[in-house]
């Protein structure tokens, strides 16, 4: 066991859970072996505690680094930001400017708020439907956070969520007051959509989906809902947290050509510095100075200095481009390589976010062996993909050098299964011992 790895067995007896974000549970990926802590992050490569450096084709800081780690035009916005005080009694006037960058990418939207997490920008972006129609209920379809408004989901049976994200996610804690304040339907699934409109019809304040993420939209889902949202009186809030700067710069909407009443973006508007942001138009914008909402620290500058670098920089070097380019690089290897060993994968996901899943009965055994494997030759690699700047052609070709070692030995298992070097990988939600 590496230092890594002992740290982190350390940790989850100080920290619940071991860390704060499901997603970086080393349990995730690959139970006792995955490298959970890093010493430094450049680039799309990440050293470990004990010195192992390894090339990112996973998540890349959970969809936040788009141009790579420790971007040097984004850090340099940052210092100055420190430098010249990153708190104060008074505001920051970045705030304002990236109020009109934000407004001018997307020119159907009035006014802006500001959070420093993905999830508090759904609050923020909840409790304003909410209180702009005065009406409770909300549709939702896919993930959007902890917070007690979109985990009531699962106070009704049958773990709703799983539907759109992931299962085993326990309501304990959330008032049971909460159940049916909101409702799950899944992506491309307008018949469901439809079904809840006409059984709540009247009683729903907001409408709450990502506009894209593993599979495009069919069938006009997305202009459907914006035609009955529209009529009904719901606030249509799209999602872009990580949707958000992979399409174009700002949100995904922009590229699908649907325009909701409000957007919420994280991740990728700060590269790996906490900022979020809350984007609608004035008639329910406005309804934020009715209601209270408030937070020290999203007042800070260091968030803001940060995101305006973030467009400025993904502005001029055309990063769209650039993580579409990669990320098609990436699928079509992954699809060439699966058909040269014959290895039945699904490969999915807009191209800056590839996913691919194998089609075999115990998915997660294999998956977990890619990225026991994948680990071996220097990757932090699982079944998605996550284009960023600092990602180059030369770097997808080797990562496909070491993909193509490892399909071609699934493919001499001959259908059994791969041997593990730890325990197989967890899917949802689970208590960590
Ligand atoms: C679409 C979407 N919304 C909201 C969130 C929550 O963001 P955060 O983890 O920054 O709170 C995420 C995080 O993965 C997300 O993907």
């Amino acid at each position: 066991m590496g230092n890594s790895q002992e740290l982190y067995e350390k940790a989850k007896k100080l920290i619940p859970g071991g860390t704060q974000l499901l997603s970086k549970r080393p349990e995730m990926h690959l139970p006792g072996l995955w490298p959970a802590y890093y010493k430094t992050a450049k680039g799309c490569y990440v050293t470990d505690l004990d010195n192992n450096t390894y090339c990112d084709m996973s998540f890349m800081g959970i969809g936040a680094n788009i141009l790579g780690y420790c971007d040097e035009d984004v850090d340099k916005a940052v210092i100055d930001a420190v430098n010249s005080g990153s708190m104060c009694t008074l505001n920051a006037p970045e705030e304002v400017e990236l109020a009109e960058t934000l407004l001018e990418i997307h020119p159907w939207a009035d006014m802006v708020r500001y959070a420093r997490t993905g999830g508090e920008a759904l609050s923020v972006a909840v409790r304003i439907a909410r209180a702009s129609v005065g009406k409770e209920i909300v549709l939702v379809c896919g993930y959007h956070g902890w917070h007690d408004w979109y985990l009531a989901a699962n106070l009704e049976k049958g773990d709703p969520l799983s539907y759109v994200h992931l299962s085993g996610l326990e309501p304990k804690g959330v008032p049971s007051g909460l159940a049916d304040t909101n409702f799950i339907f899944a992506y491309n699934d307008y018949a469901r959509f439809e079904e809840l409109v006409c059984k709540y019809r009247g009683q729903i304040a907001a409408v709450v989906m990502e506009p894209i993420r593993n599979v495009y939209p069919q069938e006009n889902f997305l202009q459907k809902i914006r035609e009955v949202t529209k009529e009904e009186g719901i606030v249509l809030i799209f999602d872009e947290v990580s949707a958000g700067f992979r399409l174009c710069c700002g949100g995904s909407h922009l590229k699908l050509g649907v325009t909701p009443d409000m957007i919420t973006l994280g991740k990728a508007l700060g590269n790996g510095y906490p900022m979020a942001a809350v984007a609608g138009t004035e008639k329910y914008m406005k309804a934020a100075q009715d209601t209270f909402i408030s937070s020290t620290y999203w007042t800070e500058k260091i968030g803001p200095a940060a995101s305006i670098a973030v467009i400025k920089k993904y502005k001029e070097k055309k990063v769209d481009e650039h993580i579409n380019h990669i990320g098609t690089l990436v699928k079509e290897g992954l699809g060439r390589l699966a058909d040269k060993y014959a290895i039945d994968i699904e490969i999915t996901g807009i191209n800056p976010l590839a996913h691919f899943e194998f089609k075999y009965e115990q998915p997660l055994v294999y998956k977990t062996y890619f990225t026991q494997e994948m680990l071996k030759r220097g990757y932090l690699a699982t079944n998605a993909v996550y284009a960023s700047y600092a990602h180059t052609d030369a770097t997808v070709v080797e990562y496909l050098g070491a993909v193509d070692e490892v399909f071609h030995m699934i493919a001499k298992l001959g259908g059994g299964l791969p041997v593990l070097d730890g325990e197989v990988c967890h899917s949802g939600f689970q208590r960590l011992a």
